[in-house]
């Protein structure tokens, strides 16, 4: 590994900050009893567990009691779609979500379609944001749940949840689940005063650690569990809770909610320098998805010509900066990204796509050396495939 690195591929995770890492050292080391227990212990854990749940709680306008720890945004997702799927199972089987979800989410919607449910997939703009006139056409009597992800993990797209979340309680009687596992402590969104029902999260995207997240359930609305086999979480979620993990994933949430509006700001201002800067040395370079600056703070998504983006991706890691092809969960494969297909992207900005993402660790000073690594690596991509620039490609 490079001596010193650029870290640009925060949306795949982030590091931990270091009061956060403390935190769960704590737990590991002095407070490891079950929250479960009546002895002390197990009560110092309870309290540590109950912080936490105001914590993350409050980053979204929540009440504690209204938030359940899971392993992390998969669980999230996957409890949300299925434990709401099953519970309404005798209203209707009709689910509405979008082409560009995260694949936990997909998948789980896909289980349900093999058990007789009907998805319904919204496709997306050429920014990557869902029309209310579709949403409004596939809503039906029998549909009860509507899920679409605030930020999108590959292109950072902002849905209108505000007009979503009216369309869906006006004209449906569906619930609203909203994946907010990369908006979290980024772009603030309160969920009761939104109109969201069920909002995923989760502690890795927000310097906390691995493991951990929660998914928010607004109060009196039943789901079905999908871990059975103890009352932990209020029996939606079995299981003895990871503490360590928690505890840290509150102070985590905490510093996000102390610090949102700057890091915004400061992600936003790295963002487009970068933006400028790559646009400006590599001609041909095409954004992906919504206009940077309308979209969300930490992640832009950009296509090189003439170059293969896994290849681009280990040069610049030879140079100590980390990005990505798309979301992690697609980078090891070969296939290009749904999300990237649901835009019908040339097959160009398809392969030469790279997903910049960043965190609260980045800071201004690293655009110029990553603007220039990019340069470099990609005139060497070009000169050895015999590519000349510029070619305007379209
Ligand atoms: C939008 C979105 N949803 C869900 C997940 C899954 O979260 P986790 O890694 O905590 O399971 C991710 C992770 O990349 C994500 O970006």
């Amino acid at each position: 590994m490079a001596a010193s690195i650029i870290y640009l591929d925060n949306s795949a995770t982030t590091a931990l900050l270091p009061g956060v890492a403390a935190v769960a050292d704590r737990m590991l080391a002095d407070n490891y009893g079950n929250p479960s227990s009546l002895h002390g212990l197990g009560v110092n854990a309870e309290k540590a567990l109950a912080a936490a749940r105001r914590q993350v709680a409050n980053l979204i306008g929540a009440r504690p009691g209204e938030i359940f720890f899971t392993s992390g945004g998969t669980e999230a997702n996957n409890t949300a779609v299925w434990g709401i799927s099953r519970a309404r199972r005798r209203q209707g089987k009709h689910i509405i979500t979008t082409a560009i979800e995260h694949p936990s989410l997909l998948a789980a919607c896909r289980r349900l379609e093999a058990e007789g449910y009907e998805v319904t997939c919204l496709p997306v703009d050429a920014c990557g944001i869902i029309r209310l006139s579709d949403l409004e056409a596939a809503l039906r009597d029998d549909t009860i749940l509507v899920s679409v992800m605030s930020v999108n993990n590959e292109l950072g797209s902002l849905q209108p949840l505000a007009a979503v979340a009216r369309l869906v309680h006006t004209k449906s009687r569906a619930a609203l689940h909203v994946d907010h596992i990369q908006g979290y402590g980024k772009i603030p969104l309160q969920c009761s005063a939104t109109g969201i029902d069920l909002m995923s999260l989760s502690s890795h995207k927000i310097h906390g650690p691995k493991g951990a997240g929660a998914l928010y359930v607004k109060e009196g609305l039943r789901l079905e569990p999908l871990l059975v086999g103890g009352d932990q979480e209020g029996g939606l979620r079995a299981g003895t809770e990871n503490t360590a993990g928690i505890a840290a994933f509150g102070l985590a949430a905490a510093l996000a909610a102390a610090e949102m509006a700057a890091r915004a700001e400061r992600l936003r201002q790295i963002k487009m320098a970068l933006v400028a800067g790559l646009l400006q040395a590599i001609s041909g370079a095409r954004i992906n998805g919504p206009d940077p600056e309308a979209a969300a703070p930490h992640i832009v998504n950009i296509s090189f010509p003439g170059i293969r983006a896994e290849v681009l991706v280990h040069m610049l890691e030879q140079r100590g900066i980390y990005v990505s092809t798309g979301s992690a969960c697609h980078s090891r494969r070969q296939d290009s990204s749904h999300v990237l297909q649901a835009l019908h992207l040339e097959r160009w900005r398809l392969e030469g796509a790279i997903r910049i993402s960043l965190g609260a660790l980045n800071r201004l000073e690293e655009v110029e050396p990553a603007v220039t690594a990019f340069k470099e690596c990609i005139r060497e991509l070009w000169t050895l495939s015999g590519y000349s620039e510029p070619v305007p490609l379209k």
